[in-house]
């Protein structure tokens, strides 16, 4: 990592620029060596990168099983340093990411809001990012402005410093880390019946500004023959840029509010909560939007390899009563966050080899 980004955003005018430059067109930027430097949106994993994340996930699962294995784990970035700047609220992205670090010796740091920065002494963004890339080797960032993540990558890269960036969500856009953490969970769930490919997958709720819908959508072109169900209020479909992303990538996808007709088909439903902290007016009892929600009375209704998934947190979407039924994965998606997070940053530091290597 002691010699990131030599990568050439200098070459643009200025941050708006970059910005706008289409997200397929800038993927080499937070390359070097064919390794990414920087974690901001799902368009820069590919089928074999997810392959070997999944991979690596489960290994370092199972390594932790141990105290050997485990001891093993926490030697590998002993040296390194992780700051946590979540200044939107999170539970589980904050906590796992922070298991994380520890499960690979990591040392951390935390900022949860700018009112605990200098920020608010009037500190602009550039600087608190400079002053953070002062003290650590990796900044994790949960932020509500879209593309913040990315503006941190290139403000380091102006300064040619070399700390590594991870989006832990940026706004109504993308959380692609949790986009991994689902696949991982998606092709846990179906190893026995060929994996991810050649499914159907119906998602629930708030599409228009469920961030982990976005980044999950992206991950589909890396998959075979995939149906997707985009299930909503009219008020909340999914925004246009994912449905050119997908045409341009010829992945089927429909979109209706008929969450029971769908329901019998699909072998995955992934649920969202209604993003009310986007909305400007308060929410209204009647907001809770019913029909959109899964129940006890549903687990008749769906197949019996289908599984139930929901980033959390959630509200009503799904009845507590759910839970105990075997096809309700969130439970063991969220907790999969944390191997795949640390599958992620070793990955970033080049330790994973180092974990590949114990199981030849
Ligand atoms: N899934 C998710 O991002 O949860 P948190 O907001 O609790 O981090």
């Amino acid at each position: 990592m002691d010699e990131l980004k030599e990568v050439t955003i200098q070459t643009y005018k200025g941050w708006d620029e970059f910005y706008n430059i289409e997200k397929s067109d800038k993927l080499d930027f937070f390359m070097r060596n064919g390794r990414m430097l920087d974690v901001l949106f799902s368009q820069q994993f590919d089928r074999a990168f997810l392959d070997d994340m999944c991979l690596l996930a489960t290994r370092i699962r199972r390594m932790a099983l141990t105290k050997m294995g485990a001891q093993k784990l926490s030697g590998l970035l002993s040296h390194k340093r992780a700051m946590l700047y979540f200044v939107q609220p999170s539970t589980r992205t904050f906590i796992s990411f922070l298991n994380a670090c520890h499960i690979l010796g990591m040392k951390i740091s935390e900022i949860r809001g700018t009112t605990t920065s200098s920020e608010v002494k009037g500190e602009s963004q550039e600087d608190t990012i400079r002053t953070f890339a002062s003290y650590v080797d990796l900044i994790i960032i949960r932020h509500p402005e879209e593309g913040f993540a990315e503006k941190t990558s290139w403000i380091l890269n102006q300064n040619k410093t070399p700390v590594a960036v991870i989006n832990g969500g940026s706004g109504p856009d993308q959380h692609p880390t949790q986009a991994l953490l689902d696949i991982y969970t998606l092709e846990r769930s179906f190893r026995n019946i060929g994996g991810l490919d050649n499914k159907k997958i119906a998602m629930v709720g708030d599409l228009k500004r469920g961030r982990t819908v976005r980044s999950l959508s992206y991950l589909m072109r890396n998959y075979k023959d995939i149906k997707l169900y985009f299930v909503s209020p009219e008020i909340f479909r999914m925004r246009d840029d994912i449905k050119s992303f997908l045409n341009k990538h010829n992945i089927e996808f429909h979109e209706t509010d008929d969450f029971a007709g769908v329901m019998p088909e699909v072998d995955a439903i992934y649920m969202t909560r209604i993003q009310k902290e986007y909305s400007e007016a308060p929410a209204e009892e009647s907001d809770i939007y019913p029909q959109f929600h899964f129940t006890k009375e549903h687990l008749s209704v769906i197949q019996s390899h289908c599984i139930i998934m929901h980033p959390l947190p959630r509200r009503y979407e799904i009845e507590v009563e759910v839970d105990k039924d075997p096809r309700a994965v969130y439970w063991k998606q969220e907790r999969n966050g944390m191997w795949m997070r640390a599958a992620l940053i070793s990955y970033l530091f080049g330790v994973d080899d180092q974990i590949s290597a114990e199981f030849r």
